[in-house]
This record gives structure tokens, C-alpha cells and sequence, in this order.
């Protein structure tokens, strides 16, 4: 883990304060979260942070306006600037001002607790410039900057500092359990443990004894008194994974041992108060298994107080390099060659369907560091690890078929600013992406160049620098310019 550091953050929403506090605090950080500039004006004298989170725009102002004359104030500070205008504008003003790094809302977690390490090595005067240093991921453990996975990080965040029931939806990789986890790890009971049960893995006669416990002779083979999961999880979260394929009758016993928060073991008559917090997954259908009555209503409204889904991976495309990136930077952590991924690669992984979601490609990612002989993975290798039919049959560099699946990508992402296209893809698929989006943007508002640099967040002469470099006929796109 790298130095500490005292750090000021400032944005007007209270998700954003959490999320990001909790994580900086979790690596031993001083934090201090407020919400205007005025307040960021006194805790700047009050709290002298080493490093200050900025959002831009506060409630009583521009948040980037005075950041030069703070800088000016406070030499040795280092300002990282949010914004949720993705656009090379704020970027560039962030850099004017001075700002040390600036990063477009929606952010990823670990980007910005590396930016964070980052600034504070700096002050050491140690400094490798910014992008240059590859730290490891201090085991944030989510990746992933998608709508969909902002969303979720949202939601966790209001789940911190209470003990709602959570109820975790989504197909299988998709990242549940890691939720569950990061969930109890950032919250209020990270010092108490953490304990998971798999409806799925245990017979479904055990399954009572494990959850609840058992007295010493209850049945055959019980030895002595064991404690349930329930009380091994007491003061911290109990993970009830596949809760879909919990046996009817255990659900009754479940259901009333959330209603008496105590439980009584196998065999036994005494009850024990449990506190635990409940977080329960599943991929199932659970409204299609109650029409099927086989699953109680009644407990399905206790579990489902706060549900979290998390999309299938073929729903949220843009986080496939960066969860990619992070499993090759995982296995190179673990004493696996380094490896990255090459142009034609990247695009095959854009393209699958990923059936198995997360936690097949992390798996391939796992395998390819180890089998690939290169440093960097070729797209025929990558093939010969995937399914035979995740690949299309033209499959080159480029196909028409590409093509058509990044246009469909693409035409999501209209509105989103060049920088941030920037941020979210492989530098490698860039060059196939920016030019699609450059045609589509323009097609969009009838040619007319200003409105589509406006669109892009970039001025008119850097438009047509790039419709040149990508050999784009700007006439042929213009229809009324
Ligand atoms: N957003 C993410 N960032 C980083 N790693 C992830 C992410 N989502 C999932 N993973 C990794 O993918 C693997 C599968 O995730 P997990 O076990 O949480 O999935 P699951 O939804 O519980 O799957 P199942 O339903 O099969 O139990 C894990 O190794 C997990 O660490
Ligand atoms: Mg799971």
C-alpha cells in the first residue's frame, strides 16, 4: 500500500461523498467530505489536506474557477478534479488551472484512489509522471464504469451505514457475491465477519443444520453442538447465495428466525439472538418460483428490501477491456508474465457474448496469461481459447461484421464527448471507434460541423484535423453544412 495522506473531498452528492470517502479511509487515508465551495474554502484553511477531490459544478459555483488561486495559495497541494461534463473542455481547463489529474464522472473507483497514491508519491518527490506508474489495485474490488455499474455503486453506497436487506440479481459471473463482499468490507460491519452459504451446494437436508446449527446428538454423525452460519456471522453479513434453491421448509424457518432475529439449533430448545445482516443472491426468477409456489412470498419481501441487478456482461460492452486489463494486471500480480492484448484481440473480446459473463472472462484472461507465449496476446490465440462459434467465421482485422457491432455500439455512445470515449476504450479500438463515431455524430445533425464538435466536445478545427487523419471525405458527410 502506498503513503497516506490527509484529503479533502467536495461534491454536492452525498453518494459520491460516501463512496469515495469510505474507499480512501479503507487505504488509511485521513478524509473529509463537503459539499460547496464554500465549505471546501474553510476546510481548505481548517483541514489542510494533502490532496482535494473536486467536483465542478457546486451549488454555489464553478468549482474549477479558483482552483489556480488556491493553487497559488498552497504550492504543495495537489487538486483532482470530477466532473460530470465529459467533455476535452473541462479537461483542458482542469489542466490550465493547474489540476493534477482530472477525471469525467462516471468514474472508476480504483483510477481514482491510484490518482490519489499518485499525488501523495509526488510530494515525496519520488514522482513518476501519471500514467507511467502502474499501481496495483489496492483491492478495490469492482471494475467497471458502465451506467449499469454506476448505478450499482450507487445503490451500495446508500447500503453502507444501514443493515437493510439486500437481495443481489443476476446471471451467473455476474459479480454477486463480490458485491455481497464489498458490501460488508465498506460498511459498518467490516470489522465482524463475514460468512456465505450456497443453497445450491449443500443437500437440502444439511441445509437447516448449516444455517441454524446443531445440538450434539440431533442426528447421526453430530458429535458435538456447532454453531449455524447464522451465529458464526453474528455482529456481520450473513451471504445467502442462491436463495432460489432453498428447500420450502427451510424457507419457513428462515423467514421466522428474520422475523424473532433468534435462532434455535437442530435438536435444541434454547434460542440465541443473532444480529446479522442479510444479503441473499440468486438467478433465479424468483416471481416466476412463487407463481410455481416454490418460493415464499412472505420471505421474498423480507429479502428484497434494496435489490441490486447487475447486467449481464453482453449489456455493458465498454467494461470488457477495462475488466480484461484488470484480470491481465491481476495474474501479472500473482507472478504470471505481464501480458497486454493486441488491436485485432481487443475487438474479438468486444465482440463475444460472454455467456458466462465476469467470470469467464476472467478465466480466459487467467488462462491466456498463462498459455500465451507472447507478450502480447494475437487474436488467434485468443480464438483458440474461445468457444468455436464466439468467433465470426470472416473474422480478420476489421470485418463488415465488426463494423456493424461497433456502429451499433457506437450510435449509444452519441453525446458522451471524445474524452470520455477516450477514457473508456483500449487505446487500440479507438482508431476503429472514434471514426464511427466522428460519421455518426455528424450524420445526427445533418452535417453541420459545429453542432457535431460541439456534440464531441472538441473545437471545429480539431473535427476536421481528425475527419482528415481518418481519411473522412467532411464534403461527402456534409448534406447542408
Ligand atoms: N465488476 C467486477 N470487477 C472485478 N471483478 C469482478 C467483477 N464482477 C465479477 N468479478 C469477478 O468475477 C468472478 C465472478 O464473480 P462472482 O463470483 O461474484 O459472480 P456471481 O454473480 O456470484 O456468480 P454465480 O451466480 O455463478 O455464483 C469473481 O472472481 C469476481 O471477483
Ligand atoms: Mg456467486
Amino acid at each position: 500500500m502506498g503513503k497516506t495522506g490527509s484529503i479533502l473531498v467536495v461534491d454536492d452528492d452525498p453518494a459520491i461523498c460516501v463512496v469515495v470517502g469510505e474507499a480512501l479511509r479503507r487505504q488509511g487515508h485521513k478524509v473529509k467530505t463537503v459539499s460547496s465551495i464554500r465549505e471546501r474554502s474553510e476546510s481548505l484553511e481548517t483541514f489542510a489536506p494533502d490532496v482535494l477531490i473536486t467536483d465542478v459544478m457546486l451549488p454555489d459555483g464553478d468549482g474549477l474557477e479558483d482552483v489556480a488561486g488556491i493553487l497559488a495559495r498552497s504550492p504543495d497541494l495537489h487538486v483532482i478534479i470530477l466532473s460530470a461534463q465529459n467533455t476535452l473542455n473541462t479537461a483542458i481547463r482542469a489542466t490550465e488551472k493547474g489540476a493534477f489529474e482530472y477525471l469525467p464522472k462516471p468514474f472508476d473507483l480504483n483510477e481514482l484512489t491510484r490518482a490519489v497514491s499518485d499525488a501523495l508519491r509526488m510530494k515525496e518527490g519520488e514522482g513518476a509522471g501519471l500514467g507511467e506508474v502502474h499501481l496495483p489495485h489496492d483491492g478495490l474490488p469492482l471494475v467497471g464504469r458502465s451506467p449499469a455499474m454506476q448505478e450499482v455503486y450507487r445503490t451500495v453506497a446508500r447500503v453502507l451505514s444501514n443493515d437493510l436487506s439486500i437481495l443481489v440479481l443476476g446471471e451467473s459471473g455476474t459479480g454477486k457475491e463480490l458485491v455481497a463482499e464489498a458490501i460488508h468490507s465498506l460498511g459498518q460491519r467490516r470489522t465482524k465477519p463475514f460468512v456465505a452459504i450456497n443453497m445450491a451446494a449443500i443437500p437440502r437436508e444439511l441445509i437447516e443444520s448449516e444455517l441454524f446449527g446443531y445440538e450434539k446428538g440431533a442426528f447421526t454423525g453430530a458429535h458435538v453442538r456447532t454453531a449455524g452460519k447464522f451465529e458464526q456471522a453474528q455482529g456481520g453479513t450473513l451471504f445467502l447465495d442462491e436463495i432460489g434453491d432453498m428447500p420450502m421448509e427451510a424457507q419457513t424457518r428462515l423467514l421466522r428466525v428474520l422475523q424473532s432475529g433468534e435462532v434455535t439449533t437442530v435438536g435444541g430448545s434454547k434460542p440465541v439472538r443473532v444480529n446479522v445482516r442479510i444479503i441473499a443472491a440468486t438467478n433465479k426468477d424468483l416471481p416466476q418460483l412463487i407463481e410455481e409456489n416454490r418460493f415464499r412470498q412472505d420471505l421474498y419481501y423480507r429479502l428484497n428490501v434494496v435489490p441490486i441487478s447487475l447486467p449481464p456482461l453482453r449489456e455493458r460492452r465498454e467494461d470488457v477491456m477495462l475488466l480484461a486489463r484488470h484480470f491481465l494486471d491481476q495474474a501479472a500480480q500473482e507472478g504470471l508474465p505481464r501480458k497486454s492484448l493486441s488491436d485485432e484481440a481487443a475487438q474479438l473480446l468486444m465482440l463475444y457474448h460472454w455467456p458466462g459473463n465476469v467470470r469467464e472472462l476472467q478465466n480466459l484472461m487467467q488462462r491466456l496469461a498463462v498459455l500465451s507465449r507472447e507478450n502480447v496476446i494475437a487474436a488467434d490465440i485468443l480464438k483458440n481459447a474461445l468457444p468455436l462459434d464466439a468467433v465470426p467465421a470472416d473474422f480478420t482485422a476489421p470485418s463488415e461484421h465488426l463494423a456493424e457491432a461497433v456502429r451499433e455500439w457506437t450510435k449509444r455512445q452519441l453525446g458522451i464527448g471524445l474524452s470520455e470515449l477516450h477514457r473508456n476504450l483500449h487505446d487500440d479500438l479507438l482508431a476503429v471507434v472514434e471514426p464511427v463515431l466522428l460519421q455518426e455524430t455528424l450524420t445526427r445533425v445533418d452535417g453541420n460541423q459545429l453542432r457535431a464538435a460541439g456534440l464531441l466536445g472538441i473545437n471545429r478545427n480539431t473535427l476536421r484535423k481528425k475527419l482528415t487523419d481518418y481519411g473522412l471525405d467532411p464534403l461527402q458527410l456534409r448534406l447542408n453544412d
